[in-house]
């Protein structure tokens, strides 16, 4: 049942709000205040490392937790591809603690990742959508995302979920080890339950996205920019383009333009470029000045501040509501989506059932 959408895409991405909602109630307390966790989750005060291993836009929400981890709990994170991963077969120190992200909770390479580190790790949690899936019942623990059944190929409010649950994980570890005061928690639960109204605000930003995905549809390759959180999104931006539209896309943390990228830029490339008016702004800012010196185009998806600040030769610009930065890969993923949903049927693709893919991928 679409729900009355044209997609099941369409549904599951206007359903972010209300799922990410029910993800707070299961992990928070009654009063929202404090986050709740099953008893039998490993301390993460203790814990000495992290490995994070995934696949696809799993792997993204992944890439995402390390910068949380790291920046806001000091806790070291190494993060792969279980297809890597496994193969690689890395030395694993004893303190570490193996976190798998899955919607299906069947996706081949992670489930070989999960059981290489049987025996390896301190403990092994699975984050994932369905609970009754085999890396659930393989792992110690699993925490569910509760975003319902996601029917797309392309994963949408699974991965909104994944980032909130793991952003949950990344703040009672920041509290556990003593690196953020009881204040700074408060404010970004707050925030964290204001999520899903700031979140139907976005949903709302219809226009300016169909005009984006409008050129976005004739164009043969795009690159998407990010730096810091909005990297990891990027990432996600760009596989969901080529997932569904089927146009070239790939993505660069904006750092690294001059190191290669910026030799693509002409008029015929756009750039997207992802970055809320944060700390890191002004660098982006110039980023994309070196690309539309170039005759780059570009989309600037940001705040009201933040496109303002970078001045009017912006090729076009998507204004988001402000959230906290520390909750902007959340906020974000839905300009990244609406962008790929609104420029496969401009495209005219099959949006559900794009071409060549699964749902889920059981075997190598
Ligand atoms: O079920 P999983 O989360 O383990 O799936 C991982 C990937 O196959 C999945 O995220 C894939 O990349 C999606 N098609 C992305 O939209």
């Amino acid at each position: 049942d679409k729900g009355g959408h044209r997609h099941f895409m369409a549904k599951e991405i206007a359903e972010q709000p209300m799922v990410i909602g029910n993800a707070l109630r299961h992990y928070l307390t009654e009063a929202g205040d404090d986050i709740r966790l099953p008893g039998d989750m490993p301390d993460l005060g203790q814990v000495e490392r992290l490995v994070l291993v995934a696949c696809g836009t799993a792997y993204y929400a992944c890439l995402t937790a390390k910068y949380w981890f790291e920046q806001l709990a000091g806790l070291p994170v190494d993060v792969d591809i279980a297809s890597e991963f496994r193969y690689r077969e890395p030395p694993l120190a004893p303190g570490t603690l193996a976190i798998f992200v899955s919607q299906s909770g069947e996706t081949a390479d992670t489930l070989a990742a999960l059981r290489y580190c049987r025996d390896r790790v301190a403990g092994i949690v699975a984050v994932v959508n369905v609970e009754e899936s085999t890396i659930a019942r393989a792992s110690d623990l699993a925490l569910p995302i509760h975003a319902g059944a996601e029917i797309g190929v392309a994963s949408t409010k699974a991965f909104t979920c994944q980032l909130t649950v793991l952003l949950l994980l990344a703040l009672r570890a920041a509290r556990a080890r003593g690196r953020m005061d009881a204040a700074r928690l408060a404010d970004l639960l707050s925030a964290l339950r204001g999520l899903p109204a700031t979140l139907n605000t976005a949903l709302e930003i219809d226009a300016p996205v169909r005009e984006v995905a409008r050129d976005l549809s004739a164009a043969r390759s795009t690159l998407f920019l990010g730096r810091g959180l909005m990297y990891p999104l990027a990432l996600e931006g760009a596989l969901k383009l080529k997932e569904i539209s089927y146009i070239h896309a790939e993505a660069y943390a904006s750092g690294e333009l001059k190191h290669g990228p910026i030799a693509l830029i002409d008029e015929t490339l756009p750039v997207i470029v992802m970055a809320p008016c944060d700390a890191l702004f002004d660098k982006t800012v110039s980023n994309m000045q070196e690309v539309m010196a170039r005759g780059g185009r570009i989309v600037l998806v940001s705040d009201a501040e933040g496109v303002e600040a970078a001045g009017g030769g912006t090729f076009r610009a998507i204004t988001m509501p402000v959230t906290d930065p520390v909750l902007a890969p959340i906020l974000y993923a839905l300009p990244a989506q609406l962008i790929a949903y609104h420029t496969a049927i401009a495209k005219g693709t099959d949006v559900d059932q794009p071409r060549n893919l699964a749902k889920s991928v059981t075997v190598e």
